[in-house]
């Protein structure tokens, strides 16, 4: 393993960009259940009702029974270890971008500046029908929520199943995957598309990825660490802060 970190490191150092592809997997030591793990929400609740644009339509409440809190205690949630390391790398000029498909803005709150976040985020939650703006925990009680301007339904600004990404952070996701030559994959089980194609496309082009996860979830990762990404990432940091 040791040997394993010394290598990473130095491909780390000698790469000309270095991207981050994030999931759940790296907010869990924050406290953020996961989806897929045991424990995970999708285990308790089916993403087909609870997190499907079609079934938020007919019943927003289903979303936010399983949101409403992390909204309204949106400024307890705080990064751990493997967010600030991330983002001290970004300021040590070792990585480029931070993609995630988390929605909880733990790397912004770590200081991350440039982040990609591929299926949205929990800060901003919108009115339906007039498009005012709410910031997170200022969110009205209810679930759902109404609008207090217009009484319309609020939706946070986050990707549902059965919506498109974000069309410019998705071109600019699978661009630095192209163009980059390591890849740190960190925390995701990569089953959803289009997330989970990126790893391919850094492949592809010619990069390496380096998975940092409790469970070998990518087969052709060049390398594997199968420690919790906050005490991996920390070590990185460290490497790369000596060598
Ligand atoms: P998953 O729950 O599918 O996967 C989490 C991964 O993190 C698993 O592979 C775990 O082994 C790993 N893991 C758990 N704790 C870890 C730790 N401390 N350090 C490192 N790895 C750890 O979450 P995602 O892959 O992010 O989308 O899920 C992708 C998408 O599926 C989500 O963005 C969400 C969900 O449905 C939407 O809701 C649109």
């Amino acid at each position: 393993m040791e040997e394993c970190y010394v290598n990473v490191a130095e491909s780390i150092r000698h790469a000309h960009k270095c991207i981050a592809l994030t999931g759940a997997g790296i907010s869990a030591e924050s406290g953020i259940p996961t989806f897929r793990s045991k424990g995970g929400l999708w285990e308790k609740y089916d993403p087909a009702v609870y997190a499907s644009i079609e079934v938020f339509r007919q019943d927003p409440a289903k979303y936010w029974t399983i949101r409403g809190d992390f909204i309204r205690n949106y400024d307890q949630y705080r990064p751990n270890p493997g967010h600030l390391a991330l983002a001290e790398l970004e300021k040590l000029g070792f990585l480029h971008l931070v993609i995630t498909q988390n929605i909880d803005g733990l790397h912004v709150k770590a200081g991350s500046k440039n982040v990609v976040e591929l299926h949205g985020n929990l800060r901003q939650t919108f009115c339906l029908s007039c498009g005012k703006e709410y910031i997170a925990p200022h969110v009205p009680p209810g679930t759902p929520p109404y609008c207090s301007e217009c009484g319309g339904v609020l939706k946070p600004n986050t990707v549902l199943f059965g919506e498109s990404l974000p069309p410019e952070a998705l071109l600019k996701a699978q661009q630095e995957s192209a163009a980059c030559d390591v890849m740190l994959l960190i925390g995701t089980s990569a089953v959803v598309f289009p997330a989970a194609a990126l790893p391919q496309v850094t492949k592809r082009g010619g990069g390496k990825v380096v998975e940092i996860n409790l469970e070998n979830a990518c087969p052709f990762a060049d390398y594997f660490i199968g420690q919790k990404a906050g005490t991996a990432l920390p070590a990185i940091l460290s490497l790369l802060k000596k060598i």
